[in-house]
């Protein structure tokens, strides 16, 4: 009688606690999944979920997931589907299909029964963020999955657009998409819903963005159009465009564009040359980079091709842009190509090379071919994109903070990769040629902790300096006086006796940036190294460091060079180690915060 009562009042219990539980994290349920041999399996189910919860080993090998509706395939991806070990969970969303009838295909899957057993069917899915150590606070990382380069980005009305190389189905690269997110200051981002899904074309790759204000297409002032590389059997550019503000686009019916047999031929860049009223296309076309130009952003012309004998060749070219950029203290302008170089940067891998001199509306012509000029002297940054339509004409940049040579295999799960920060590009000159200034957007200094408090350190002997409540999002701002007879460094330390060591060398005339024993680093043998920049004699040196959990970019005060690095420390670095008898330091740690 009394295990009899005990039974029910456990059955209340759960009753209760399911129906209390389940509004606030949603209905979960186990599909049937029928097992179809070799690998082969079927779920066939009235939509009534949200998500489709899928484990994820990222070392299993990529089997293919159909969605079909009505007999017809609506959509296909690539999966890592755990074998026997589940690394996290990814959604696909079913939100567009409800109450449809589904049918989910897995082609050449998994035969062990740990994927089968696992996937469910969920209102909900966990965004909360599992990356404490690492995950950035003031740098855009998307919640889940995998990003790559900056795409498409446009300010429109108020509101910063950035679309990113995005596979939702795991952190590593595959299916891409462009993932959307937008800011209104910069700093804080909002992860929004995919603006663009793959097609029977191919999946998307990089591109660009612009605003029509002079309805040069016809389809309507003010529409946003999206210019991108379809892959599939070749490299075609094709176009989307939006009227909700780049919220959702449509595909344009006569895609593909622009078309070429090259094979690698891709990541279209799109800009305005006011002068001839009319646009300009450029597309990296193996180690070169072709340009078009159109009227109307539909049909469009070739008119010449860049980079025969110039700059770096060491790699394949790709993500071009073309900039008109202020020159210090002048009114004059230069046209600056940007062009990202993959591998064959200056530390190996993924870099941003950028040549300076002349456009007349079809054909660029570089001022000065005898050296390679790079626009950031760390490992990590690459795929260097600007901001179309930005407000007073500023030439803002972003940068994808990672390299192609271990990105996949840093040692974050639930996301993969962050951006750089924001920075403002101009020109200076020096030694009679002309150099692009590159530093972290003005609007970063709202987001300061401690807006009044200029906590300034002085240090003037060797000794280590704690920094205060400090959760690993910081500034330093550092002066140094040196002397010049000997070399000086400090370092970053933690707890954990990792250590990132920054060297003044006068007598060689370079600064470097050591990250070999920063943390964890062994997951590519190309991660541990020491990225250094020639710099020329000064009184004092000054110093911005951006600090934030696993990225560090170092700026000369004076806006002549950057350096942008991962680092992944077990904890926080919370010391400051000065190395320098006869040097005298000053020290401004600022803190950041995002509310
Ligand atoms: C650069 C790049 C682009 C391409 C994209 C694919 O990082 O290789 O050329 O469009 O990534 O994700």
């Amino acid at each position: 009688m009394k295990t009899k009562f005990l039974a029910s009042l456990r059955l209340f219990i759960c009753a209760l606690a399911i129906s209390v539980i389940a509004p606030v994290f949603g209905r979960t349920n186990q599909p049937i999944i029928k097992d179809l041999g070799d690998g082969n399996h079927m779920l066939s189910t009235q939509v009534t979920n949200n998500y489709l919860l899928l484990p994820i080993q990222e070392s299993a090998p990529e089997s293919t997931m159909q969605l079909l509706i009505n007999n017809h395939q609506i959509e296909r991806h690539t999966i890592r589907l755990a074998i026997d070990k589940i690394d996290y969970f990814v959604p696909v969303n079913l939100k567009d299909y409800q109450d449809r009838h589904l049918v989910v295909r897995f082609l050449h899957a998994p035969t062990t029964s740990l994927s089968w057993n696992n996937i469910t069917l969920s209102d909900t899915f966990d965004k909360t963020n599992k990356e404490k150590t690492w995950r950035p606070i003031y740098h855009f990382t998307p919640n889940h999955g995998w990003m790559n380069d900056p795409n498409g980005m446009f300010y429109n009305k108020g509101v910063y657009h950035l679309y990113f190389q995005y596979n939702p189905y795991a952190s590593v690269w595959g299916n891409m998409h462009w993932g959307h997110a937008t800011s209104t200051d910069l700093c804080h981002w909002k992860q929004l819903p995919i603006a663009i899904f793959p097609d029977d074309m191919g999946t998307i790759f990089s591109g660009s963005c612009v605003v029509d204000h002079n309805n040069t297409s016809g389809l309507g002032a003010g529409t946003i159009f999206a210019f991108y590389t379809s892959t599939g059997v070749r490299q075609k550019q094709c176009m989307a465009y939006s009227t909700d503000e780049g919220m959702t686009f449509t595909k344009y019916e006569k895609n593909p564009i622009v078309t070429s047999t090259a094979t690698d031929f891709r990541d279209p860049k799109v800009v305005w040359y006011a002068p001839e009223k009319k646009w300009i296309m450029l597309v990296a076309t193996g180690q070169y980079i072709s340009f078009y130009t159109s009227k109307n952003l539909k049909d469009w012309t070739y008119s010449s091709q860049f980079g025969f004998g110039e700059g770096n060749h060491a790699g394949v070219w790709e993500c071009p842009d073309l900039i008109e950029l202020p020159i210090q203290g002048s009114k004059k302008t230069k046209w600056v190509l940007l062009v990202n170089i993959n591998p064959g940067g200056p530390f190996g891998g993924s870099a941003t090379q950028y040549f300076v001199g002349q456009f007349d509306g079809s054909t660029f012509i570089n001022d000065d071919s005898t050296e390679t000029k790079w626009l950031d002297h760390g490992k990590d940054h690459y795929a260097t994109a600007t901001w179309n339509n930005a407000p007073n004409h500023r030439v803002i940049a972003l940068s994808w903070m990672s390299n192609w040579e271990y990105g996949t295999h840093v040692p974050t799960m639930q996301y993969r990769s962050a951006m750089t920060v924001p920075r403002t590009l101009s020109l200076f000159r020096q030694g009679g040629d002309y150099y692009v200034s590159n530093s972290p957007v003005e609007e970063l200094s709202k987001i300061r902790q401690h807006k009044k408090d200029f906590d300034w350190i002085t240090v003037s002997h060797t000794r280590t300096k704690k920094l205060p409540n400090n959760q690993g999002a910081y500034e330093l701002i550092l002066t140094i006086k040196p002397n010049k007879t000997k070399d000086i460094s400090f370092s970053l330390n933690n707890k954990d006796g990792e250590k990132v060591v920054f060297t003044y060398q006068f007598e060689k005339g370079k600064f470097s940036i050591d990250r070999r024993f920063s943390g964890i680093v062994d997951f590519s043998r190309k991660f541990a190294t020491v990225t250094s920049i020639a710099i020329s004699e000064a009184a004092t040196y000054t110093l911005h460091i951006y600090i934030d959990k696993s990225s560090i970019e170092t700026f000369d005060g004076e806006g002549k060079w950057s350096m942008t690095n991962l680092v992944f420390p077990k904890s926080p670095y919370t010391h400051l180690s000065f190395d320098a008898a006869d040097s005298s330091y000053r020290v401004h740690p600022i803190y950041y915060t995002l509310n």
